[in-house]
């Protein structure tokens, strides 16, 4: 299973770079607006500067804003022509669905957002995705089964061969991160506190402290 990071934070992203686990990066309107990241110039040079972090091979997904289907393309080109690390992500809407397609037949990777069914996930198979993302936390948000979600598009998936992986989004915590891997997600994407909540265990804190004190006590 690959690790992105959900984020449009370089702090973050950087850190998790440097963590060594890190394979790709996946952001949104909301989470540039957070970082304050205005204006179609410094949006542009924000997603080149994620892909200078990240470096060669790392899938960067960059959403477009338009809602037709001559505006998507129009807007997918231009975020593809930035760098070859960008993944165009577009909403699962009817034209969104006629753009992934016509960026399918060009070669041009893309990230069908928004996902939350397992209909949806099979128009944008169809259509050619190489990303599907549903948002298991905004399931769980309405107490709905995120992760059951992932297991029916897995199963899915795997019963018709399609190729689109699945990028299990809006995880909020390490527990999503395992019931993912366990349901059989391809890829998750996560804040940082979820990838780094993962290294938590109280048994290795107190088994180190304990290594730690006999190592100083038997060499002074
Ligand atoms: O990857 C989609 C994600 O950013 C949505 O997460 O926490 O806003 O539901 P959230």
């Amino acid at each position: 299973m690959q690790f992105f990071i959900d984020t449009a934070n370089l702090d973050h992203i950087r850190e998790a770079a440097e963590l060594g686990i890190l394979d790709g990066v996946t952001t949104n309107p909301s989470l540039m607006a957070k970082e304050g990241i205005t204006g179609e110039k410094n949006i542009l040079k924000h997603y080149r500067d994620i892909c200078a972090i990240v470096g060669p091979g790392k899938d960067v997904s960059a959403e477009v804003i338009s809602t037709d289907f001559k505006g998507m393309v129009a807007e997918g080109k231009k975020l593809a022509e930035l760098h070859e690390n960008i993944v165009v992500k577009i909403p699962m809407i009817k034209d969104g669905i006629k753009a992934i397609a016509h960026f399918s037949e060009l070669d041009i990777k893309t990230n069908c957002t928004l996902v939350f069914s397992a209909g949806q996930a099979i128009l944008a198979a169809k259509a050619g995705a190489t990303y599907l993302s549903p948002f298991i936390g905004r399931v769980d948000d309405i107490t709905w089964d995120g992760i059951a979600l992932i297991k029916e598009i897995n199963e899915i998936y795997s019963l018709q061969m399609y190729e689109t992986a699945i990028l299990a989004a809006s995880i909020r915590t390490p527990l999503h991160i395992v019931q993912a891997a366990k349901a059989g997600a391809d890829v998750v994407t996560c804040p940082l506190s979820a990838i780094t909540g993962l290294l938590n265990h109280p048994l290795t804190d107190i088994g180190l402290e304990k290594f730690l004190a006999d190592h100083k006590k038997a060499n002074g």
